[in-house]
């Protein structure tokens, strides 16, 4: 190695011959180099990556406060140094352990949960480490990003419609509640319900700060999902500095359009955020939120964002060991065929036709006899609830009409993939067939595929096999 750059020489080669005096047992005190002491860290080798989900950095922030003329000192408390990248580590350690402790769950045992995705990551890590399978349920519009990062942890995803209320049997809360009553031995750890979410940062985040700080704090600022975050902290905050203001950040509402800020808002007060601890409210746009990231990045080098996901690396560590049914086709599922229904029907008409077929779903074909999505009686009914539609609306309205026409001869594996975007898939199978009189016809039958058809079918396919679960 060089003791210094040679600036006289134009020679930049990377493999000149090292200059360094340095050998073995050569007091320290004579070194050509500057050493500098490293102070020993509590724990010398973790257990497990889990303890790596808490004791993140606080960092001062210098230039953004600066512009933005503030007289205090701005301190960023960088989350995304937890092992999953995101504050929800926390909680998906917590959650799971204190189910454990409660006897509530057991290795092998199925964690279902309707997440925006950090919570999923935060789960399926804690779920990895001890021994847990993860089916999480995403709305369609959240980032594929996520999907690979958690399909690497071993988790499936189950994608919910965009266009549902919350409480409609298709959203994802009502889907994750579907999922759980039909698979064994599986548990909802709800984290907008959960105690122990705002617990773990009233126990461990709120601590790490105010020792951060030696218990002296003006302002703390916290974005709200759940709201477990600034509750916990809040909370803490309230009994030891009460002094301290505590400022909650929602992110904008756009009538009609998709939150890009994933997770922020979801327009109602989940049970685990306490109101009265947040002393006063502000809504940030999505164009603020992302300026300000990238702002962190290139002026603090705070790294808030996902290098490796953006580009596609964790995307290639998907294991497809004891995954059989990945080249077998969508004829081999139980498929069963459904009748159909017209565009232009009224929802009335649709809930009295699905009523007498006994159906919670059907296809919904346009004039000429394209399909244009399903309807659901749970969205309708939903619908109608909430006032949104009256029944002489014409189900096009309520149809979801995100998905990907498939064939039988279509492979799972394929199948899975789309899936992992969309809530349903259709399968049209056309034949040829000829009349008494010889005339030829193209007779379709239409069939409704979702992700637990598939789930159901991989479940009983590695039951047969007796082979361990893996990358359902
Ligand atoms: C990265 C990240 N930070 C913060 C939050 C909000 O935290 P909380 O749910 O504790 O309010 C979320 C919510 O999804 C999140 O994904």
């Amino acid at each position: 190695m060089d003791t210094q750059n040679d600036k006289n020489t134009l020679n930049f080669s990377p493999d000149t011959p090292s200059k360094c005096t340095w050998a073995t047992g050569n007091d320290i005190k004579n070194s050509p180099h500057r050493h500098v002491q490293i102070t020993p860290s509590e724990e010398k080798i973790l257990p497990n990556i889990l303890s790596q989900t808490r004791n993140t950095p606080i960092v001062r922030i210098n230039k953004l406060n600066k512009d933005a003329k503030l007289k205090c000192e701005l301190l960023a408390k960088c989350e995304y140094f937890n092992a999953g990248g995101s504050v929800k580590d926390r909680i998906g350690r917590r959650m799971i352990e204190d189910a454990e402790e409660k006897g509530l769950i057991k290795p092998g045992d199925v964690i279902i949960e309707p997440t925006a995705g950090n919570t999923g990551i935060g789960l399926a890590l804690a779920a990895c480490v001890k021994g847990y399978k993860c089916i999480f349920v995403m709305p369609e519009y959240m980032s594929m990003d996520k999907v690979n990062i958690l399909h690497a942890l071993g988790a499936e995803i189950v994608r919910s419609p965009n266009t549902t209320t919350l409480d409609s049997p298709d959203s994802d809360f009502g889907v994750a509640h579907r999922l759980q009553k039909e698979i064994a031995n599986s548990i909802i750890l709800n984290q907008f319900r959960n105690a122990e979410n705002p617990l773990v940062h009233y126990d461990e985040t709120a601590e790490e700060i105010l020792q951060a700080c030696d218990g002296k704090l003006d302002m703390f600022i916290a974005c709200t999902g759940t709201g477990g975050t600034i509750t916990g902290v809040g909370r803490k905050l309230k009994e030891k500095c009460p002094q301290c203001k505590v400022i909650g950040v929602r992110s904008e509402a756009i009538p009609g359009k998709l939150n890009e800020v994933e997770g922020l808002k979801r327009g109602f007060i989940p049970t685990t955020l306490d109101t009265s601890i947040i002393d006063k409210w502000y809504e940030c746009s999505n164009k603020d939120s992302f300026i300000c990231a990238r702002r962190l990045i290139s002026e603090e080098g705070l790294l808030c964002d996902d290098w490796m996901i953006d580009r596609k690396y964790l995307e290639k560590q998907v294991s497809t060991k004891n995954q059989k049914w990945r080249e077998m086709k969508v004829s081999s599922l139980d498929l069963v065929y459904s009748p159909t229904l017209i565009a232009s029907l009224s929802c009335y008409d649709c809930i009295n036709i699905m009523e007498m077929k006994g159906l919670e779903q059907m296809p919904v074909l346009d004039e000429k006899g394209r399909v244009i999505g399903i309807a659901t009686m749970g969205n309708m009914n939903a619908q109608l609830k909430a006032g949104k539609v009256n029944t002489s609306t014409p189900v096009s309205s309520v149809t979801y009409k995100q998905f990907k026409k498939i064939t039988l001869d279509t492979t799972l594996s394929k199948l899975s993939s789309i899936l992992d975007i969309d809530y349903f898939s259709i399968v049209i199978n056309e034949q040829m067939q000829s009349s008494e009189s010889n005339d030829v016809f193209c007779k379709q039958t239409i069939a409704i595929v979702k992700k637990i058809d598939l789930l159901r079918f991989i479940f009983k396919q590695q039951e047969a096999e007796a082979l361990p679960i893996e990358g359902i």
